[in-house]
């Protein structure tokens, strides 16, 4: 039995976690597993209930489980407060310090049905399929000192990076690389930040130990630019955590939607598999919210934690399905779309085909 901690959170989180969960109860129900849900608190609703945004019994559920599948975590009460001395936010940046979670995985990914949604044109979208590995523990999401002056009236946050953090993550992007069409380009701010010339010169160094990938460089605002202009021109790219941030919200408009792109997190020890997107507090609970993300989360869950390649492809395979289909949510259906709970039941529907894969 694999034990899977379901942390829902906040916003339309639960939702999509909820259709998460009935594809992963699909697949063990077809393919003979046996997966274990068990809830626990995160975010702004484990404030609510606790007043800590991650409460250690939801640290002990996770270290205790084989896999983490999360929601999303935010609510309007806190960011229009900033006197709030707790955030929901801090939760989900605690557990991924806490439970050593430095890589994380974000592929784009595009859909032929899909490509009348996206802003971008046909021809640029065509054949995109890339993977930002971001790094997720250091940078400026976590240095020190952070804070106010003593007068209040200037503050400041620091960018660290430790040698040890870029390589481990270099390693995953590098082996990435090779699996896939071997070229791995290091994004960074070289001509401007300290950080980011120890990045380069940290992954050049191990780029010996890769003689079949090709290591290319590019800043990051230039990258920005390259992800609309060309993004079949991507392949692995490796980023620090807040780049890699904001990269990841922009190459989603690629795909079409930002509710269509999940991600592993991956370090130490058990992983957490999560929607790329926000807790969209606007439609939460009103059956609107885009599962996609949630669902190929629940994908690179079978595949990164549990070595299901079959089972991922099915479920990858489905949701292709569905969406060619036209069985999408109102942000990819220009005529309405179909509920949240309904696109996961047709990608439930479709996985028991099994004629997919
Ligand atoms: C993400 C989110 C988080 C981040 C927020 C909610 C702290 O935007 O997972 O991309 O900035 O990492
Ligand atoms: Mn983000």
């Amino acid at each position: 039995m694999k034990k899977i901690a379901v942390l829902p959170g906040d916003g339309i989180g639960p939702e999509v976690t909820a259709q998460a969960i009935k594809v992963l109860q699909a697949v063990a129900d077809l393919y003979g597993h046996d997966f274990a849900f068990e809830e626990g608190l995160i975010g702004a609703a484990a404030i609510d209930a606790t007043g800590n945004p991650f409460p250690e019994a939801t640290e002990t559920l996770c270290r205790q489980a084989d896999a983490i599948l999360f929601g999303a975590i935010g609510d309007p009460k806190y960011d229009n407060d900033p006197s709030a001395k707790v955030r929901p936010e801090q939760g989900l940046l605690r557990m991924r310090k806490n439970l050593g979670l430095f890589a994380n995985i974000r592929p784009v990914t595009t859909y032929e049905a899909l490509a009348s949604i996206s802003p971008l044109k046909d021809e640029i979208i065509r054949g995109v399929d890339f993977v930002v590995f971001r790094e997720l523990t250091g940078g400026i999401y976590f240095g020190e000192p952070r804070g106010r002056s003593e007068d209040g009236q200037s503050a400041f946050d620091s960018c660290v990076y430790a040698g040890y953090e870029i390589e481990r993550i270099a390693r995953l992007a590098f082996a990435a690389a090779q699996k896939r069409s071997g070229r791995l380009t290091l994004v960074d701010k070289a001509n401007v930040l300290a950080t980011s010339r120890l990045w380069r010169e940290k992954v050049t160094a191990l780029a010996a130990d890769y003689p079949d990938v090709t290591l290319d460089f590019m800043f990051v605002d230039n990258a920005a630019m390259q992800i609309i202009q060309n993004p079949a021109g991507f392949d692995v790219v490796l980023t620090e955590n807040m780049f890699g941030d904001i990269l990841t919200d922009e190459a989603s408009v690629i795909s079409g939607s930002l509710g269509l792109l999940p991600s592993a997190s991956v370090g130490s020890g058990v992983g957490l598999f999560e929607p790329i997107h926000g807790s969209y507090p606007q439609v939460a609970g009103q059956n609107r919210a885009n599962p996609v993300g949630a669902i190929l989360s629940a994908a690179m869950l079978l595949e990164y934690a549990f070595d299901l390649h079959q089972e991922a492809a099915a479920v990858r395979a489905a949701v292709t399905v569905a969406i060619n289909q036209g069985y999408s949510t109102e942000d990819l259906n220009k005529t309405g779309g179909y509920g949240t709970r309904e696109v996961g039941d047709k990608i439930v529907e479709l996985i028991k085909t099994k004629e997919l894969v």
